[in-house]
């Protein structure tokens, strides 16, 4: 099993700030049953700005604590790419997952559908994979972003079982992504509620229409990283 997205290198990201606590969320994930993790620290550029070759030496140190420490588990570098208005020129250097041409990358929060669309087809036209993370829990991916919407939704969930129109119209933009060519990374915490009822439940929307390539823990931490994992892998599991 593959953890395709999270931030388990110290000391680079707002992930864990001490090898210590990167030895102890590698060790959760090798008992819950993986064996490789992508690391993906965020780059974004003015906050956290990563490089390729920073990754990369990360990587090295940790993979050699990992066997000093006998964890059985397998890192491949990544990064976790933000399409915003600087990410053109972070694709004269880009850093893919492992030797694939998969790049991960996030819509952030507020960012144009159009300034999206044009990323992707940057991705694309380099010869490489868009392999967008968490699309259920962008909100700049879908029309609905108000306290109204959210109440909304609510009332429509006491009213129906089945999924409700907001979440059903949710599906379009990210349709058009994926005929571009792009591919969705689902995050394990949002299939455990941990997001809010209205993006566990487009997850299970976009996992029964069968969007998700992949999945990723997007783990930041290790106390949360177990209790994620502990909420959202058995029902997953029984899914696939
Ligand atoms: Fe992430």
């Amino acid at each position: 099993m593959i953890d395709w997205h999270c931030h388990i290198l110290p000391a680079l990201d707002d992930g864990p700030e001490t090898l210590n606590e990167s030895l102890e969320m590698a060790r959760i994930l090798a008992f819950a049953g993986f064996r490789q993790v992508c690391c993906t620290p965020h780059c974004l550029l003015g906050r956290y700005d990563t490089r390729p070759s920073q990754v990369s030496q990360a990587v090295a140190m940790l993979q050699g604590a990992l066997q000093r420490a006998d964890i059985p588990l397998t890192l491949i570098p990544g990064m976790e790419y933000a399409l915003d208005e600087y990410f053109p020129v972070l694709l004269d250097d880009p850093r893919c997952l492992g030797d694939s041409r998969l790049l991960l990358v996030e819509a952030p929060r507020k960012t144009p559908k159009t300034l999206i669309q044009e990323n992707i087809r940057r991705i694309l036209q380099r010869g490489l994979i868009p392999l967008l993370a968490h699309p259920e829990r962008s909100p700049c991916l879908y029309h609905r972003s108000s306290l109204w919407g959210d109440l909304a939704g609510l009332f429509q969930k006491a009213r129906h079982d089945g999924e409700d129109e907001a979440t059903a119209k949710s599906f379009a933009f990210v349709q058009e992504l994926k005929n571009m060519g792009c591919l969705f990374q689902g995050n394990l915490p949002s299939f455990a509620g941990r997001y809010g009822l209205r993006i566990e439940r487009r997850t299970q929307l976009f996992l029964e229409r069968g969007l998700y390539r992949c999945f990723g823990s997007d783990g930041h931490r290790a106390e949360t990283l177990k209790a994620d994992l502990a909420a959202s892998l058995p029902g997953l599991r029984k899914h696939l």
